[in-house]
């Protein structure tokens, strides 16, 4: 692990294999369940109920300890950001680290922005949505990360998203379930910004905290992680029908061959299904269609 606190940057060995990277481009979302030790995870509890006095290792430019002291206080505790515990291990958290690395290439930036997503116990489930702000693209330029410092079971209402659902709007009814991201105190997850999600329904009395934020990306996309031997760019799964498009695309983006990626539309490539007595047609097509992000014509695909 390579930290630099001046860029506030780092970079580390990734984690990840081809499969995991193209899964994760199916899926949009990740979790890493209890790979925070339980001492950090009590440390952060109290930090965020106000028990233990802050210890910034620095002072931003520009900000003072007052400063620090009433960000701490808002819904966005940002200045947990500065305690040197909270850097080591969660924010460089190795397992996360790893996964992030293999997503976001080297040198990636830290968060500079921490959001408390707090709810008293017992509490309906949020509407399912897409985050502000969000954009539909093959880019992986940052990546949303939420931490558990508690333990966070179906009951006490973890974040429920909906796998695949990165791509495009649309999402199910309220009425209806995704998956949930519950786990043990220091439960990571990341995800796709642009996932449809929400705070699932809790039944259990108690208080869930949950902080979020962003990491991003510094250098171009390459296939630098784990590379397997034997994978198939031909044969790899990509999804089904309208959506295999979208997520073969930001697989061969991260692969730093997006702007390559043509696809010639119906059967063809990345398309495919198991009861085929050959490969897919369409495969390394040099001309053909980009999958239409815009969604602003009616068959999905673009010039
Ligand atoms: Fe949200």
């Amino acid at each position: 692990m390579h930290y630099d606190p001046c860029q506030r940057t780092f970079d580390c060995e990734p984690t990840l294999t081809d499969s995991e990277v193209l899964e994760f481009c199916r899926e949009g979302h990740l979790l890493l369940k209890g790979v925070v030790p339980d001492e950090i995870n009590q440390r952060a509890c109290a930090w965020i109920d106000g028990d233990i006095p802050a210890n910034p290792s620095y002072i931003p430019d520009g900000l003072t300890e007052a400063d620090l002291d009433r960000i701490r206080f808002t819904h966005e505790p940002t200045s947990i950001f500065l305690e040197d515990w909270f850097i080591e291990h969660v924010l460089l958290n190795p397992q996360l680290a790893g996964a992030l690395r293999s997503l976001l290439g080297p040198n990636i930036g830290l968060p500079v922005l921490a959001s408390h997503h707090r709810a008293e116990c017992p509490m309906e489930a949020q509407r399912w949505h897409q985050d502000a702000d969000h954009i539909y693209g093959p880019e992986v330029r940052f990546l949303e990360v939420f931490y558990f410092p508690q333990d966070t079971p179906v009951e006490l209402g973890p974040t429920e998203l909906v796998p695949g659902s990165h791509i495009q709007p649309g999402g199910p009814r309220d009425e209806e379930g995704g998956v949930f991201c519950d786990g043990p105190a220091g439960t990571i997850g990341i995800h796709h910004q642009s996932i449809m999600h929400r705070r699932g329904k809790s039944t259990a009395e108690g208080l869930r905290r949950m902080l979020k934020y962003n990491y991003w990306r510094t250098a171009p996309p390459q296939r630098d992680w784990i590379v397997e031997e034997d994978f198939d760019f031909q044969s790899a799964y990509y999804g089904g029908h309208g959506t295999a498009r979208f997520y073969a695309h930001m697989f061969y983006w991260l692969c730093g061959k997006g702007d390559q990626f043509r696809i010639i539309g119906g059967q063809a490539w990345p398309w495919q299904t198991e009861n085929q007595i050959g490969p897919s047609y369409g495969f390394d097509a040099e001309e053909g269609y980009q999958p239409n992000w815009r969604r602003d014509n009616p068959d999905g695909y673009a010039r």
